[in-house]
């Protein structure tokens, strides 16, 4: 027979110490919220403002990754998407991956690759250079020397 808790039941028994599934769940909700603002406005600049999708080149991405607030943004929505997304994914394993050595292989791909992803990613907006020694002239951002 199966037993339904009452509502409100607590999951673990352990009492004591940081309740990490909790936080996930919350960082699920808040990092959700957050996510729409960073995505839409993302999507809106990229897509839609100006010449919208067929502004998007080499120079655009050197424009926008030599602003300090983009930088910040993009760096949130980095940080924010891998986590999140890697969070959902491990509550997925968790759900689905009843054997103990599979269960243990993916949530540590998982970890894996967010790590990898965060670090490749966070260096790429933070040591980009959109100036760079010998590139086309018309490919660059107006602001770079070379420029015409
Ligand atoms: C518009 C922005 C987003 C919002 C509002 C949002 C919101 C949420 C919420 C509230 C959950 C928890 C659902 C639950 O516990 O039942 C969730 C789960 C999840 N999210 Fe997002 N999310 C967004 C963007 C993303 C992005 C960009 C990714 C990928 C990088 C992603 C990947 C996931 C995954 C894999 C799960 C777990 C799915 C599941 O439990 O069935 N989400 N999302």
């Amino acid at each position: 027979m199966t037993t339904i808790q009452a509502p409100r039941t607590p999951a673990v028994t352990r009492r004591r110490g940081v309740n990490w599934e909790k936080w996930g769940w919350i960082y699920m909700r808040a990092s959700g919220v957050l996510l729409v603002v960073l995505i839409f406005g993302h999507l809106f600049v990229n897509l839609w403002v100006g010449d919208g999708i067929k502004a998007i080149d080499f120079a655009f991405v050197g424009g926008k990754l030599s602003d300090p607030f983009w930088k910040v943004w993009d760096t949130l929505l980095l940080w924010l998407a891998l986590i999140h997304g890697a969070n959902g994914m491990r509550t997925l394993v968790n759900d689905y991956a009843t054997k103990r050595l599979t269960n243990g292989i993916l949530k540590w791909a998982l970890l894996l690759a967010t790590v990898i992803l965060i670090v490749l990613g966070t260096l790429v907006i933070y040591t980009f250079d959109p100036c760079p020694a010998g590139a086309d002239p018309s490919l660059v951002a107006s602001f770079c020397p070379v420029a015409n």
